[in-house]
């Protein structure tokens, strides 16, 4: 049986990785982290577009029948050129901005996007709002100690709490209807930012659509496992010679699953 493929820098990847054991609980999974270049979104354009073909190919020496770039920055980057360079359906994240905007315009709010500073410098980023926000109810903030953190497996709720609310000063809260979590990392946090931002808030993330994506691909090209049993364990790698890090990611899963990262 061939497993399905997820790519990040590091531990992001494994909120969708969590949301595909959840939809396609019959397939077997890959999981790769480019330890070696974890974070991507503080580094240059062309530095990122060659670690990830290099991970790419990397990944591709496995037997796998499809590709989930688990990574909004390296979506943005490079999935047109991997689309070109491997035939497997090949799926990517972007940022939720075409629901929030359609949730929040009626409601007369605002969107706040999260996303490392490279996904929003993109171009691939500018047209996507440029093509949805025509009452320019969108602003964009880069968080890019958040990798950072999440990467540390820092889930500490004074240090985090204390971290967003210094990035939030500039912003009155009240008038956003929506928080768009435009890094796979970010999800971690999602738990804690609910509490810190007003209730009505609500906060959204690319995954699911991703994982209902991937399927409909699976399906259509007829590589969809909907019986029997699938969840074998995760195949982890990573492209540095770290060890430890399997161990972490393995935590970070453990962590995120458990849906108690920071108490309610
Ligand atoms: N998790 C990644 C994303 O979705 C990238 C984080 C990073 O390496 O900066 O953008």
């Amino acid at each position: 049986m061939k497993r399905i493929a997820f790519f990040d820098s590091g531990l992001g990847g494994i909120t969708v990785l969590k949301e595909a054991m959840t939809q396609l609980p019959h397939e077997q999974f890959l999981y790769y982290a480019d330890t070696k270049h974890v974070p991507y979104g503080s580094k240059p354009k062309e530095d990122v577009k060659r670690f990830i073909l290099d991970a790419a190919a990397d990944i591709m020496r496995h037997d796998i029948k499809a590709l989930v770039v688990a990574c909004n920055t390296a979506t943005s980057i490079a999935i047109a050129e991997l689309r070109v360079r491997y035939a497997i359906p090949i799926v990517g994240m972007e940022p939720a901005v075409k629901p929030a905007v359609e949730m929040n315009r009626p409601l007369g709010r605002r969107v706040l996007v999260l996303a490392t500073a490279l996904t929003l410098r993109e171009s691939k980023y500018h047209e996507l709002v440029n093509r949805v926000d025509d009452l320019s109810i969108v602003d964009s903030l880069p968080l890019p100690e958040l990798v950072p953190y999440c990467e540390a497996l820092q889930f500490d709720e004074a240090v985090l709490a204390d971290y967003f609310r210094r990035q939030f000063e500039p912003y009155d809260l009240n008038e956003y209807g929506t928080l768009v979590l435009g890094c796979t990392h970010y999800p971690f946090y999602r738990q804690l930012l609910a509490k810190l931002v007003p209730p009505h808030i609500s906060i959204i993330d690319g995954s699911r659509g991703t994982v209902r994506r991937l399927r409909e691909l699976l399906s259509a090209h007829s590589l969809l496992n909907d019986t029997g049993s699938g969840d074998a364990g995760v195949q982890w790698m990573c492209s540095g010679r770290d060890g430890e890090y399997i161990r972490k990611m393995q935590q970070a899963l453990e962590l995120y699953a458990s849906g108690r990262l920071f108490e309610e």
